[in-house]
C-alpha cells in the first residue's frame, strides 16, 4: 500500500470534553470551508494537520513545497473577517465543528500569490476572482475535528482510511485515482478503460463542493456517476466516493494537489488528461501534465494521456488530433457548451458523446447548473 503523502496519515478527529469546547470562543467561517475541515482532521490532505502560516504559505506560494520540502502547490488558508480576528496562541471553535489552536494571524500579498497558484491575477479567472475576493487576512494553526459528519452524500463519502481497507480488501495491487467536476462524458469513459487496462482498480472521486456559476451541480455530478458506474463500468474494478473541497480551477497547480489527495486515499497512480483542472484558455493544455516534472518525489505516478478527445465518424470511435488523420468536420466534439445547451432543451446528445442513461440521470435534475 502507498504511504501516504508526508508518510503518514493524520487523524485529528478528537471526542472532546463539551464542557471546555463551551466555554471557548467560536468563530464562524464560510460554510463551504466545512470539507476542508473534515479534509485535514481525517487526513485527505496530509501531511497538513491544520491551516497554513504565513512561512507555510510563503513556502508554497515560492517553492511550490512545504518549508520542510514535502510537495504541496495549493495554499490551504483560513481567511478571517475583521470582526472575528481570533487571538494568536488562542484555542477557538470553528463553526461547533473544529477547534483551532491559533498560531498566528497574518496578510500577504493577495494579487501577488493569485499570480503564482493560478498563474495570473486577472478577474476574469473564476478561481482568481474568489481569491481577491477573500478578506485579506489569514489565521494559520493546527486543527481537531469535533463533528466528523459524513455529508453530504453519506453512501459515497469514504474515509482515506477506509478507501486503504478497501482497496486493500479488493487486493488492487495498483488504484488510479479519477478527478472529476463533470458528468461523464465518452471521453470520460474512454480515459478510464484505457486506464483500466493498466491498472488492477479505478477510484472515481468526482469533486464536490463550490464550483463557478454554470458548472454542473453536485447531485447532478454523482447522480449521473452512479448511472454510469452501474451500466458501464466493472461492478469489482470501480470505486466511486467523493472529495468534498472547492473547486480553485488553478489548471498545474490544482492537478499536482488532486494527486496528492488521492495518494493519500491510497491510488498509486492518478490520471492526468488534457488541460486537468483548467478553465477557459488560462492554461497550455498539457500544463497539467508536465508540471509533474518538478515533481519526481510525489510517490503517485501519473498517467499523462495527451490529446484532446474527441469522435470521429470515420474513424468511427474516440480519437484525438494525436490519433485521427481526418477533418475537424468529421468530428464530434465534448463540448460543455453544447451538452449543457441541449439540455436546456431537453433534447438528447449523440451516443457517440453521451451515454443515454447519463443523459437520462442529468434531466432527472430541476437545477441541474450552479447558479449565478
Ligand atoms: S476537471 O476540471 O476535473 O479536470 P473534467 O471533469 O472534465 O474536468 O475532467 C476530468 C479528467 O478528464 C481530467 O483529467 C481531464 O484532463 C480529462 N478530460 C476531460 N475531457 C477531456 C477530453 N475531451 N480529452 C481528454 N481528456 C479529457
Amino acid at each position: 500500500m502507498i504511504s501516504p503523502h508526508g508518510g503518514r496519515l493524520v487523524n485529528r478527529v478528537i471526542s472532546p470534553d463539551l464542557d471546555d469546547i463551551r466555554e471557548l470562543e467560536h468563530v464562524s467561517i464560510p460554510e463551504e470551508m466545512q470539507g476542508d475541515l473534515r479534509n485535514i482532521g481525517i487526513g485527505v490532505f496530509s501531511p497538513l494537520e491544520g491551516f497554513l502560516s504565513y512561512n507555510e504559505t510563503e513556502s508554497v506560494l515560492k517553492e511550490g513545497r512545504l518549508p520542510n520540502g514535502v510537495a504541496w502547490t495549493i495554499p490551504i488558508l483560513l481567511p478571517v473577517e475583521k470582526s472575528t480576528y481570533p487571538d494568536e496562541g488562542s484555542d477557538v471553535v470553528l463553526n461547533e465543528t473544529a477547534v483551532m489552536h491559533v498560531e498566528e494571524v497574518f496578510t500577504f500579498d493577495k494579487k501577488e500569490a493569485a499570480r503564482s497558484i493560478f498563474g495570473t491575477d486577472s478577474t476574469d479567472h473564476p478561481g482568481v476572482k474568489r481569491f481577491l475576493s477573500l478578506p485579506d487576512t489569514f489565521a494559520g494553526g493546527k486543527i481537531d475535528l469535533l463533528k466528523n459528519e459524513r455529508e453530504p452524500f453519506y453512501n459515497f463519502n469514504l474515509e482515506p482510511k477506509e478507501t486503504r481497507v478497501l482497496f486493500k480488501e479488493r487486493k488492487w495491487r495498483t488504484v488510479a485515482g479519477f478527478q472529476t467536476r463533470n458528468p461523464p462524458h465518452t471521453g470520460h469513459e474512454n480515459l478510464q478503460k484505457t486506464v483500466l487496462g493498466l491498472v488492477d482498480g479505478i477510484f472515481i472521486n468526482p469533486l464536490i463542493g463550490r464550483k463557478k456559476p454554470g458548472d454542473f451541480t453536485d447531485s447532478v455530478i454523482l447522480n449521473s456517476y452512479k448511472v454510469m458506474i452501474d451500466h458501464y463500468l466493472p461492478r469489482d474494478r470501480a470505486v466511486l466516493s467523493i472529495l468534498a473541497t472547492e473547486m480553485r480551477y488553478a489548471g498545474p497547480k490544482e492537478a499536482v494537489f488532486h494527486a496528492i489527495c488521492r495518494k493519500n486515499f491510497g491510488c498509486t497512480h492518478f490520471i492526468v488528461g488534457r488541460d486537468h483542472a483548467g478553465v477557459g484558455n488560462f492554461y497550455h493544455p498539457e500544463a497539467a501534465i508536465e508540471v509533474f516534472d518538478q515533481y519526481p518525489d510525489l510517490g503517485v505516478k501519473i498517467i499523462s494521456i495527451r490529446g484532446d478527445f474527441f469522435y470521429c465518424n470515420v474513424c468511427k470511435h474516440l480519437a484525438s488530433e494525436r490519433t485521427c488523420p481526418h477533418d475537424e468536420k468529421d468530428h464530434i466534439n465534448f463540448s460543455g457548451t453544447r451538452i449543457r445547451e441541449l439540455l436546456r432543451e431537453k433534447k438528447r446528445p449523440p451516443d457517440e458523446i453521451m451515454r443515454s442513461e447519463v443523459f437520462e440521470a442529468l434531466l432527472q435534475e430541476e437545477h441541474p447548473f450552479v447558479g449565478e
